[in-house]
């Protein structure tokens, strides 16, 4: 039986990649499943939270419970994001956002032409900077989805981002990060906090973060 530990409490998680439109047939994207996401979202939901997954475009069904909204590109999830980030207990940023999308998108089919074709990007916004600034009571966790030096870029991320805490991802392993069925996270909150969780089905990787986010709730409230 599961405790009904998120009883009350809103949580908003984001999943999945984001599509970034050159043209009716292409786009850039990344390798996010949305497992991640949306296993934290079935997971809040099963221990009692009202549970919003705000999810990029993925091959997965909506856990049961989980009011699902689908978006596209990164200012389509912002759009989302913030149109419901007020009413938030918790939120997790689990989503791979785009960080570049094309300058210039083209209506009709881009026909090959002779040479090399160069794409002009622009950044997009980072919506997770973008919730730091406008962070009220709400808990805070991002994700950082890195190659090398994890700990120290995850720690970077927490800060300048003005997160409550942050999950470091190291990606590129086998079994941990984009498409596996299992992860392996760092958990490093703001009060210096660094809680390594070893292999394990993503399933248990999410209870396990929620347990930390709600052990740091309760202590900042004492
Ligand atoms: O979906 P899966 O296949 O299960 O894979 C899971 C995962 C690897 C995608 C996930 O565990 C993960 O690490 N997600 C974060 C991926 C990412 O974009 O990391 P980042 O280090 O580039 O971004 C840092 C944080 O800023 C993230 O919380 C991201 O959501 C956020 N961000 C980034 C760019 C942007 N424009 N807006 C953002 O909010």
């Amino acid at each position: 039986e599961q405790a009904q530990d998120l009883a009350g409490k809103r949580v908003l998680v984001t999943a999945g990649p984001t599509q970034e439109t050159v043209d009716p047939v292409r786009f850039f994207t990344n390798h996010s499943s949305g497992k991640m996401g949306y296993s934290l979202a079935e997971a809040a939901a099963k221990r009692g939270a009202s549970v919003t997954l705000i999810s990029g475009p993925t091959q997965l069904a909506a856990p049961a419970g989980v009011k699902r909204v689908d978006v596209v590109s990164a200012e389509d999830m912002l759009q989302a994001v913030l149109s419901v980030y007020d009413e938030q207990d918790i939120v997790i940023k689990s989503a791979a956002v785009a960080d570049y999308r094309p300058v210039q998108t083209s209506d009709k089919k881009m026909k090959k032409q002779a040479g090399n074709l160069i794409i002009e990007m622009e950044r997009t916004t980072d919506i997770l900077f973008t919730l730091g600034q406008r962070k009220q009571h709400q808990f805070l966790v991002g994700f950082a989805a890195e190659t090398d030096d994890a700990i120290a870029y995850g720690l970077g991320k927490l800060e300048r981002k003005h997160l409550d805490a942050i999950c470091v991802n190291t990606v590129g392993k086998d079994g941990a990060g984009f498409q596996s069925d299992t992860n392996e996270i760092t958990y490093l909150n703001k009060e210096g906090k660094n809680q390594h969780f070893p292999s394990n089905t993503k399933q248990q990787i999410a209870h396990q973060i929620l347990n930390e986010i709600l052990a740091d709730m309760e202590a900042d409230e004492v």
